[in-house]
């Protein structure tokens, strides 16, 4: 699919000595009807995807999670093993029909719950690549790492201010917030996070989360996910997501052991 760059984005992959576009990543060519048009520069090319992925700060750990290497099949030990890929299998195709179909009739993101190592993560990142490829606008924030920017911008000697670290998180199309709650609950940071979902809620921006904590845990020593950021963010994010459980092993654990040992 192609899509449209914005001029200053490709002025940014553009090579600076490039003789064709002089470091703007447009030149000029001539059209069919005998007149000019600009077009994006060859020396742009390639660096496309790259650049739009860094720009929705995909750490390097997830930069190889797409849909196509996402196993749906990986259980194969005990009486559950074709449930968990059932599971496994359903979460890939309701992430896929998402992206497929965004922005039309996705007024809902997506919420991943399951624990440790069932590929929440893969999945959601899976969707954000798709869509910024495809010249959304999109951006990847682990949840403790958003809370520590927001933190250390209170700090008088901080380069950035809070707004700063907010702003882009608030506005931007698509946000993935991953491990939400992840750390143990301060009034502070619920507060915060309160404040991000119910704006990018009321400006029906889609957010895409993904946690360990679920409703009704498989331990009944665990937190809910009510537990980890209270009961009025967790309704919020009924009416803000899609929630998708994901039931089956840890694939860090079971199979990349299996493989290596077997
Ligand atoms: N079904 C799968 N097929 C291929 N790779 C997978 C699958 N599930 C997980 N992985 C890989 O295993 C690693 C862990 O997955 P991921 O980080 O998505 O899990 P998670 O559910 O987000 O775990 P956590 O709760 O710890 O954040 C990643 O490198 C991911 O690419
Ligand atoms: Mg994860
Ligand atoms: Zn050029």
């Amino acid at each position: 699919m192609r899509w449209t760059w914005r001029a200053p984005m490709l002025a940014l992959v553009a090579r600076k000595d490039c003789p064709q576009c002089g470091g703007t990543g447009w030149r000029v060519q001539a059209t069919k009807g005998g007149g000019r048009e600009a077009v994006p520069c060859a020396c742009t090319e390639g660096g496309r995807e790259d650049l739009a992925r860094r720009r929705a700060r995909i750490p390097a750990r997830y930069e190889h999670c797409d849909f196509e290497n996402f196993e749906v099949d990986y259980c194969c030990e005990g009486p559950d093993a074709a449930k968990w890929n059932r599971s496994l299998k359903q979460a890939r195709a309701v992430v896929e029909k998402f992206v497929a179909e965004y922005p039309i009739g996705t007024e809902h993101g997506l919420l991943l719950m399951g624990p440790c190592g069932t590929g929440k993560t893969h999945l959601a990142v899976s969707a954000l690549k798709a869509l910024v490829g495809r010249g959304h606008d999109g951006l990847f924030y682990d949840y403790r790492e958003l809370l520590k920017e927001i933190q250390a911008s209170y700090n008088p000697e901080s380069q950035t201010t809070e707004m700063e670290v907010l702003e882009p998180v608030l506005k931007t199309e698509v946000l993935l917030l991953d491990d939400l709650g992840a750390s143990k609950p301060s009034a502070w940071a619920l507060e915060t996070v309160g404040h991000i979902l119910n704006a990018r809620y009321n400006d029906k921006r889609v957010t895409l989360v993904t946690t360990n904590y679920l409703d009704t845990p498989l331990k009944k020593a665990e937190d809910t996910l009510a537990d980890r950021v209270g009961q009025r963010i967790r309704s919020r994010l009924y009416e803000m997501c899609r929630t998708i459980e994901i039931v089956a092993p840890d694939f860090r654990r079971d199979v990349r052991r299996a493989r290596t040992t077997g």
